[in-house]
């Protein structure tokens, strides 16, 4: 664990946002600036919002989180060295059919054992595109609502009140690299995608995955 956490370097370098012009300050969201984080013992590197915290023991390979919205959280995951022989993403098949078995991975995850908890589920765009390193990633964008009955046991229908508990917008990019498949992941509530959907469309456009040293 220590030899691995020695290998992980965290590269202070910001990078303001040049998109935002300030002119524009009146409606958009003031941008924070984004850090690098570089794993090289893993072999995968991302820009992610200079002041999100790390969150240990979240079960990802690495956990971010907003300080503010605390369901704003970004994480990357790997398939297991042992486990995988990737060759490319487009062992996934097609970005559809990537986006099918992701939405299914989302969904197995978010299960709930609460009586008279509906989800909803949308694949709203998937994409492929070859990045500066040469590398083929997917892109996966889904949004999820869920809704709660609050009285599932009453007798009449009209008692029970169907509210909507959460909506959420997740994306993923997925890589393969030393025959293994990367994701970096991004959860956040569908109004703070609209409010910051520039910046986070940067942090998920920075994903690029690496020849690992470990
Ligand atoms: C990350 O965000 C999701 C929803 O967007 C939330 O359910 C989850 O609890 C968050 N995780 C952490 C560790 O903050």
């Amino acid at each position: 664990m220590s030899k691995r956490r020695n290998a992980v370097a965290l590269i202070l370098s910001s990078y303001f946002f040049s998109g935002v012009g300030l002119h524009d300050a009146a409606f958009a969201q003031p941008s924070v600036g984004l850090r690098e984080y570089i794993d090289t013992f893993d072999g995968y590197s991302f820009r992610y919002p200079q002041n999100w915290i790390p969150v240990r023991g979240a079960g990802a390979d690495i956990f971010f989180r907003d300080p503010y919205v605390l369901d704003e959280n970004i994480s990357v995951e790997l398939s297991s060295p042992s486990s995988s022989r990737y060759k490319s993403v487009e062992d996934l098949g097609p970005p559809q059919e990537a986006g099918e078995r992701v939405l299914k991975q989302y969904l197995t995850e978010f299960m709930s054992t609460r009586l008279g908890v509906k989800r909803e589920s949308n694949i709203l765009s998937t994409s492929s595109r070859v990045a500066d390193d040469g590398r083929i990633y997917y892109q996966v964008e889904v949004n999820i609502k869920s809704y709660a009955s609050n009285n599932e046991l009453a007798v009449m229908p009209q008692d029970r009140v169907v509210s909507l508990e959460w909506d959420r917008r997740y994306l993923s990019v997925l890589g393969v690299e030393n025959n293994r498949l990367y994701e970096l992941r991004l959860q956040t509530p569908e109004n703070v995608f609209l409010e910051e959907e520039n910046d986070l469309r940067q942090v998920m456009d920075s994903f690029r995955v690496n020849k690992a040293l470990g």
